[in-house]
C-alpha cells in the first residue's frame, strides 16, 4: 500500500515525498524523533512522547514548528488517511536545511518535519508471546542518550551483529552495568520478584513506556527498584524483559546464551504486559 505521509505542512504520497539533500538530518543526523504506538486506530501514551520531543528540541536548540496540539492533529490525520489500526506513527524533526553542507548553522534556521505511519503487529506478536534472545555488547553511543536523536548507527550496527549471531536484539553495557536495550529499556526480575531497572540519567533514554510501567507497577503493588544491574546479575535473574513503543513489553528468554528463568516468557513480564495493554487501550486517544 502506498502511504500518505506528512512533509512540512503537506500530506503527500510516500512516492512523492521529498526532503533536500542538504537537510541537516540527512547530512549530520541533526534531528530528533518519536515513535508513538497505535492500537485500534488510536495513539498510545502520546502526551509523553510529545513532551519528550519538546525536551529533546530544547536540549538541542531545534525549533518546534507546531504546537503539541497541532502535532497530535497531524498524527491523527495520518492514522485516518492511512486507515491504520495497529502499529505506530513515526515523527522526525530535523534542524533544517540552509542550502549547503556546513557544520555551523544560523539561529533562525527553519526545521524540517516529517511523519509517516507504520503497520506493525503489537498485540499478537511472536516475540511478545515467546520472548527474545539478546546479546550483550559494549555501549559505544554518545553521552546524551536521554535525547532522542536519529544518530542511531551504533544501534543499527549492534542489532545487525546480534541478528548475525542468531539473537533478536542487544543489551548494551557500560562500565560493567547494563544501560538499556538497542531500542528499548531493560529490566530484570530478582528471585524475590522485584523488578530492577536502571534509574533515569543521561545514560539512557527516558522511555515513555517505562514511565507508564513504573506507574502501573506502583498501582498494582508490583515492586520496582531503580538501580543499575550487571550483566552477570541479569544472567541469574528469574525473568528479564524490555519495553518500548514498538514492543510494549517483550520477555527476554536468553542473554549471551544463558537461559533466563525457565526459558519461556516469565509470569511477571506477561502480567505487566497485560496490565499495560489494557490500560493503554483505555487511555488511548
Ligand atoms: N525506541 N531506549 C532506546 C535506546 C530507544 O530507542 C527506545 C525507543 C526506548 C524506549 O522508549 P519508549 O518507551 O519511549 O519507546 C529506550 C523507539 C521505539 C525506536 O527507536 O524505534
Amino acid at each position: 500500500m502506498i502511504r500518505t505521509v506528512y512533509v512540512n505542512g503537506d500530506y503527500v504520497l510516500e512516492t512523492e515525498a521529498t526532503v533536500s539533500i542538504f537537510d541537516r538530518g540527512f547530512l549530520f543526523a541533526d534531528a530528533v524523533y518519536e515513535v508513538t504506538a497505535v492500537l485500534n486506530g488510536m495513539l498510545i501514551d502520546n502526551p509523553g512522547h510529545i513532551a519528550r520531543l519538546e525536551r529533546s528540541c530544547k536540549e538541542l536548540g531545534i525549533k518546534m514548528p507546531l504546537s503539541a496540539e497541532q502535532l497530535t492533529a497531524v498524527q491523527k490525520e495520518l492514522i485516518k488517511k492511512n486507515n491504520l489500526q495497529e502499529g505506530g506513527v513515526y515523527l522526525q524533526l530535523t534542524r533544517g536545511n540552509e542550502g549547503d553542507r556546513d557544520f555551523s548553522y544560523s539561529d533562525d534556521i527553519e526545521p524540517t518535519l516529517v511523519l509517516f505511519t507504520q503497520q506493525r503487529a503489537l498485540i499478537n506478536s511472536k516475540p511478545a508471546q515467546q520472548g527474545i534472545k539478546v546479546l550483550s555488547m559494549d555501549d559505544i553511543r554518545w553521552r546524551r542518550r536521554d535525547i532522542k536523536t536519529t544518530s542511531l548507527l551504533p544501534a543499527c550496527l549492534s542489532k545487525h551483529i546480534a541478528h548475525q549471531a542468531g539473537c533478536d536484539d542487544v543489551w548494551l553495557i557500560e562500565d560493567g552495568f547494563v544501560t538499556e536495550g538497542g531500542s528499548s529499556n531493560a529490566y530484570i526480575v530478582t528471585q524475590e520478584n522485584k523488578i530492577i531497572t536502571r534509574p533515569l540519567s543521561n545514560d539512557i533514554l527516558h522511555g515513555i513506556t517505562r514511565a507508564s510501567l513504573l506507574k502501573l507497577a506502583k498501582d498494582f503493588d508490583i515492586e520496582i527498584e531503580e538501580r543499575s544491574f550487571t550483566i552477570e546479575e541479569a544472567y541469574a535473574a528469574k525473568e528479564a524483559f524490555v519495553s518500548s513503543a514498538t514492543t510494549f513489553i517483550w520477555p527476554v528468554i536468553s542473554i549471551d546464551g544463558n537461559v533466563i528463568g525457565d526459558g519461556i516468557a516469565g509470569p511477571l513480564a506477561s502480567k505487566l504486559r497485560d496490565i499495560y495493554v489494557k490500560t493503554a487501550i483505555e487511555l488511548a486517544e
